[in-house]
């Protein structure tokens, strides 16, 4: 388990326990992150699972394949920081993740 926040638009932190090879959108899903819609399920698909990494967080991270940034396209709003949290794998490196949710998708 790598614990992982998710930060909400109105402000509220969720502080998650999310399995290693899960993807950030499943954990946000699974515990109602508002904010967070997951539509195609992770296939990389629709871009409604945007979100902004956080500042610290960016280069570990790293950043959209080909195909995400293709996709990314169809979010609003977006920023350096932008990327589809279906396509974030949860790992021991990635411990203290912190992400923040747009107002909304689409
Ligand atoms: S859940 Fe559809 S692109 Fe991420």
């Amino acid at each position: 388990m790598t614990k992982i926040t998710i930060v909400a638009f109105d402000g509220t932190r969720y502080e998650l326990d999310a399995a290693d090879g899960s993807t950030v959108m499943e954990n946000a899903l699974r515990n109602s992150v508002p904010g967070i819609d997951g539509e195609c399920g992770g296939a990389c698909a629709c871009a409604t699972c945007h979100v902004y990494v956080d500042d610290e967080w960016v280069e570990k991270v790293g950043g959209p394949e080909a195909m995400e940034e293709d996709m990314l396209d169809f979010a609003s709003d977006v920023r350096p920081s932008s990327r589809l949290s279906c396509q974030i794998k949860v790992s021991p490196a990635l411990e203290g993740l912190v992400v923040h949710a747009p107002e909304r998708q689409g």
